[in-house]
């Protein structure tokens, strides 16, 4: 009698102190059951998710200059039939598979917008930004991803702060600086807001560097080119963006 009332919950205060739970048949059938019914509405929201409802309702507007491009150049089927992509998905809803596995479409990766926008001379490539020692870059501006500032369906062309540089840029010092105002009094007067006013983040534009502060762009220029207006660095690019990925031909 003793040991019943131990586990009798009705005696207790709402607040529940762990104790130990009864494994008996009926609990683990419960229990499975529960698991069941997760798994069926996990799947129903997935299902929600699946490609065919993905096309009636894309998150926003295009970002500009993508306009005219199909969903497919960058939402790229998962691997796997779509069988197999849900009994991965049950499997992991069940506590069987360590990741869920991507349903329908794929997560768009750095590797898609490559396809279009390869520069082999990119002064910031992104995966330089896997090294550890961008680890806290990689936490505050997402410097390793395209996504981290050209977050698509927004409408827009970039969607980061024109002063990113600062994260990576502290302790820049030009030993012969070319520049009227030099780079270390820039960098001390937190002058970040100037950095895009005289080099592109990509270098993927044919220009000269000006050296003089009063020939930068202004800033609210370089907003109006991330918020959709044409580039203020001209329109020569070294390597212009192809019309269809690169591995659909
Ligand atoms: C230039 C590339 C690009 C194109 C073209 C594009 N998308 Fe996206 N889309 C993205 C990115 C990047 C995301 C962010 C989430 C991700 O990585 O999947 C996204 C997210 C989404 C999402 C949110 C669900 C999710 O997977 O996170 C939907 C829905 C979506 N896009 C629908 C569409 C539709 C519909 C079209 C065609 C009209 C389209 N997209 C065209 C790049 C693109
Ligand atoms: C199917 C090819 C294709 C894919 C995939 C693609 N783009 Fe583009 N993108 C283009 C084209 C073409 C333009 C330029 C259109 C124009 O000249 O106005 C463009 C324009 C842009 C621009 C604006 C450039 C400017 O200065 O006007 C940015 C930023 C951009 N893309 C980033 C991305 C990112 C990030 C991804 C991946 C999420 C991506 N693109 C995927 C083809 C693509
Ligand atoms: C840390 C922020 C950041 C990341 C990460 C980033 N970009 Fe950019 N991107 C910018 C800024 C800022 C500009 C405007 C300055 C310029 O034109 O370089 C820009 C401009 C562009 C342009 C237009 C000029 C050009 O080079 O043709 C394209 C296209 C573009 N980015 C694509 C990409 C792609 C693709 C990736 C991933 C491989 C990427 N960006 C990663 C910040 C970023
Ligand atoms: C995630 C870190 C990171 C961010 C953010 C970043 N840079 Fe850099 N940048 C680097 C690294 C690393 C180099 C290469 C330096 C080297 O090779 O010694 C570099 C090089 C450069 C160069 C010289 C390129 C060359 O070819 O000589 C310029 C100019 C530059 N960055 C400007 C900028 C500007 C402007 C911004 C902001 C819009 C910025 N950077 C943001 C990490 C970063
Ligand atoms: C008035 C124009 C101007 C401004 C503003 C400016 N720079 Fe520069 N920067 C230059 C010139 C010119 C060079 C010499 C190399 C070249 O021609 O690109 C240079 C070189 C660099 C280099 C290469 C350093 C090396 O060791 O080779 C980096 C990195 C850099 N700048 C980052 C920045 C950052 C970050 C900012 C913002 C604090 C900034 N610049 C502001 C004109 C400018």
């Amino acid at each position: 009698m003793g040991d019943d009332r131990k586990h009798d919950s009705s005696m207790r205060p709402v607040s529940r102190s762990p104790r130990p739970r009864p494994v008996g048949k009926l609990a683990m059938r419960r229990r499975m059951g529960w698991a069941a019914g997760g798994a069926l509405s996990g799947l129903l929201m997935l299902f929600f998710m699946a490609p065919e409802q993905k096309h009636l309702r894309a998150p926003g507007k295009m970002n500009v200059g993508h306009e005219a491009l199909d969903c497919e150049s960058c939402h790229t089927p998962a691997p796997g039939t779509t069988r197999q992509q849900l009994q991965a998905n049950v499997r992991y809803l069940l506590g069987l598979r360590k990741q869920p596995a991507d349903f329908g479409n794929r997560d768009v990766t750095n590797a898609d917008c490559l396809a279009c926008h390869e520069r082999p001379f990119d002064r910031h490539p992104v995966f330089r930004f896997n090294e550890p020692r961008f680890e806290q870059a990689r936490r505050n501006v997402g410097a390793h991803r395209c996504e981290s500032c050209h977050d698509e369906h927004k409408g827009v062309k970039v969607t980061a702060k024109a002063t990113y540089c600062a994260e990576c840029h502290a302790d820049l010092q030009l030993e012969r600086d070319p520049i009227d105002v030099p780079h270390a009094e820039l960098v001390a007067g937190k002058q970040w807001q100037t950095c895009l006013g005289c080099h592109d983040f990509h270098g993927n534009h044919e220009r000269s560097t000006p050296t003089r502060l009063s020939e930068a762009i202004d800033v609210e220029r370089i907003n109006e080119y991330f918020a959709g207006s044409p580039s203020p660095y001209g329109e020569r690019l070294t390597s212009p963006p192809r019309k269809t990925r690169k591995d659909a031909d």
